[in-house]
């Protein structure tokens, strides 16, 4: 006789902007738990070759729907071809700070008309469980450290921290309005580093914009020096101090949100808050310490203004997120960095050098 066959069904998870540098990650780190991860990304921000590179890790290319999320027409597409969507991780959205001062209307129309869409698509689908991806820049600047989410979002200092607000604020009242919708708020520190295998990582267009990469990029001789952005904070060593999390963690953490929205059973609407940081802050010449003790090199810098916009010191108070989704951060900071640097010298093996 023949063994009884148990198909166990694989749940599946849309990932909107699963092409990109979070989610690409938390593609990997859904398929190794067990869930079968859809794409939809419109590679706006984001190389082709990164299916590729998840394809190395997981062992297959994942389903991808090149279309851009605001269409719900579109998306009604992916209804039609899978209906058995069992929760949503919205990471679609614009998030380069400085161009959202220049192009406000670009980050509004994005961020927003995205939610929008994806909320209109999952109630469409009987879709609740939904991970949101917010900011710690939805603090602005806190009143104490660590900042904890009982903090009250102060005046966002930037166009594209609006948009994570008003993304907050828009599924509250969702939920007010009783629509059958479990959502959890990821507040993410600075994501940095990449997968441990070096297959995905970071792929800034052009110049960074975040300190890590443009260290990287600097160590690789693609970048003549790095500016550290002002040394007369009030802060130990006068530089900034931000919470830096391996992406990898962060990836976990949306596997963590996900695992507590499906087995919620009861069907009361919610929208629920966590900070997913490490509780631990590092200033810029830590981190050029640190960088230069993982990858051997010196780091030519210079010290230069105050960036508009930066707050002195942003850390997190993650335990919240340990004790209701049982997650925490495990890689260190030079792992973190480590990571980060051998994905760096990877790229040009991969023809995936970016200049400019
Ligand atoms: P990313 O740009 O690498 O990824 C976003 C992906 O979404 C890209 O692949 C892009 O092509 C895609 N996309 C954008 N708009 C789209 C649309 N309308 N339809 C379909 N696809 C679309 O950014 P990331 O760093 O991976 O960030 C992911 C999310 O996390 C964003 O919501 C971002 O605001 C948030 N976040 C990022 C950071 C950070 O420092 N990286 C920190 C806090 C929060
Ligand atoms: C880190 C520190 C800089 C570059 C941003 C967004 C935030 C969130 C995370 C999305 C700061 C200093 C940087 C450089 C430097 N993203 N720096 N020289 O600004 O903390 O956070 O990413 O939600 O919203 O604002 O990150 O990596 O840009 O900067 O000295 O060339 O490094 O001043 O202190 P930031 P960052």
């Amino acid at each position: 006789m023949e063994p009884l066959k148990v198909h166990k069904q694989k749940l599946k998870i849309l990932v909107t902007g699963g092409a990109g540098y979070i989610g690409s990650h938390t593609v990997v780190e859904l398929a190794k738990a067990g869930f079968e991860p859809v794409i939809v990304d419109d590679f706006s921000n984001s190389h082709p070759y990164v299916l590729q590179g998840i394809e190395k890790i997981i062992g297959y290319e994942p389903i991808t729907y090149h279309m851009n999320c605001r269409n719900l027409d579109d998306l009604d597409q992916i209804a039609k071809e899978h209906d058995d969507i069992k929760g949503l991780v919205h990471f679609a959205a614009y998030k380069l700070v400085g161009e959202s001062v220049k192009e406000p209307i670009k980050y509004y129309e994005n961020n927003l008309d995205s939610n929008i869409s994806v909320t209109k698509f999952c109630l469409k689908n009987g879709i609740r469980s939904v991970v949101f991806s917010s900011s710690c820049t939805v603090y602005g600047l806190p009143d104490k450290l660590p900042v904890s989410e009982a903090a009250p979002l102060k005046e966002a200092e930037s166009p594209y921290g609006r948009t994570k607000q008003i993304g907050e604020y828009f599924f509250e009242d969702c939920i007010k309005a009783l629509h059958p919708l479990n959502v959890i708020s990821l507040r993410y520190f600075n994501p940095i580093g990449a997968d441990p295998s070096s297959e995905i990582g970071e792929l800034p267009i052009g110049i960074p914009n975040n300190l890590v990469p443009y260290i990287t990029q600097t160590g690789a001789g693609l970048r003549e020096l790095l500016t550290v952005f002002g040394d007369d904070y009030s802060t130990p060593d006068g530089t900034c101090v931000r919470d830096y999390i391996h992406v990898s963690d962060l990836a976990q953490a949306h596997i963590a949100a996900l695992s507590k929205l499906l087995s919620d059973q009861s069907t009361e609407p919610k929208i629920e808050y966590f900070n997913i940081g490490t509780g631990r802050g590092y200033s810029v010449l830590e981190i050029i310490r640190a960088f230069e003790k993982v990858s051997g090199k010196s780091l030519p810098h210079v010290i230069g203004p105050r960036r508009k916009g930066d707050v002195p010191m942003i850390y997190a108070d993650p335990s919240k997120a340990l004790k209701d989704l049982g997650w925490r951060a495990e890689y260190n900071i030079e792992e973190a960095l480590s990571h980060a640097w051998k994905w760096e010298q990877r790229l040009p093996e991969l023809n995936l050098k970016q200049t400019g």
